[in-house]
């Protein structure tokens, strides 16, 4: 697909990786939803810079948590549809879904709770899958990338639901490719440690051990992204962008 001229809804997009992957989408000629969740000054101005630069871009905001589960406070409706409704009110049209937003919380087995599991496979995979069922109600010619994670190659038992919600994450996608074809191209990109959790920049703390013992940057992530959406013969593929790390398992 052709970047320039198409509308891409990035969710999670006010900040670090969705932030850097709605500027380039916009550099490369795309209007941009940029969906947020309470990032929302980080949000406009993001909005308010890719418009300066000559860019069409709008903002749309959303909790993909249907509730506290702790509290017993819940909502029956996800949002996942409405945000999808709101960014073609916006902008028009959408051609492009990038399904970016996340919750990464450190949980081992002998530790996690029913809430715990609700909350991060909320986030990380039932937004992802009502995303791109609104998205392909509406959308007869498109791409999607899923943002995934190299530990869905191995079997690290820190981040339990984490790690569980990205693996079905991943399914999904080949799954969704197969289903969404021939009109939309379904394909993830799996981070390696890109960012720890509060930085932006360089961090001190150990990525561990990366065969090609650097850092995979949030470029080499956006770059990946790009390709995949520009990719016309390419579906159901997932891009480690990790240092070589999946390969040790
Ligand atoms: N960072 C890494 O090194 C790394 C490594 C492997 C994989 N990944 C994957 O790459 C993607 C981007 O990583 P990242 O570190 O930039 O992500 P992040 O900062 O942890 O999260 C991205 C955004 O997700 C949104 N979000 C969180 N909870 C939400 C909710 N309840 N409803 C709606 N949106 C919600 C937040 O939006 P608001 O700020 O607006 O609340 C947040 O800014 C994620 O899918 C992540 O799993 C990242």
């Amino acid at each position: 697909m052709q970047l320039k001229g198409k509308t891409a809804l990035v969710t999670g997009g006010a900040r670090r990786i969705g932030a850097a992957l709605c500027e380039a989408l916009a550099a490369e000629g795309c209007r941009v939803v940029i969906h947020y969740n309470r990032s929302a000054h980080s949000a406009e101005a993001l909005a308010a810079r890719l418009r300066r630069n000559g860019a069409q871009a709008w903002t749309v905001a959303g909790d993909f948590r249907t509730g506290n589960y702790r509290s017993g406070n819940h909502r029956m409706s996800h949002s996942a549809d409405r945000v999808v409704r709101q960014a073609m009110a916006v902008a028009g049209k959408l051609d492009i879904l990038v399904n970016n937003a996340a919750v990464f919380d450190k949980q081992r087995l002998l530790q996690v709770t029913t809430a715990a599991i609700r909350a991060e496979w909320e986030v990380n995979l039932l937004a992802p899958l009502l995303l791109m069922q609104a998205f392909a109600r509406r959308v007869k010619r498109g791409g999607i990338v899923n943002l995934l994670d190299c530990r869905i190659a191995s079997h690290q038992s820190d981040a339990v639901p984490y790690s569980l919600a990205k693996k079905s994450l991943a399914d999904l996608t080949r799954l969704a490719a197969l289903e969404l074809a021939p009109g939309i191209t379904v394909n993830g990109v799996a981070p390696g440690p890109v960012l720890t959790a509060d930085t932006v920049g360089a961090t001190r703390e150990s990525a561990g051990p990366l065969p090609l013992k650097i850092r995979p940057s949030v470029q080499a992530v956006v770059k990946a992204v790009l390709f995949l959406l520009e990719s016309d013969a390419i579906t159901g593929q997932i891009v480690f962008v990790d240092s070589g790390r999946h390969l040790l398992g």
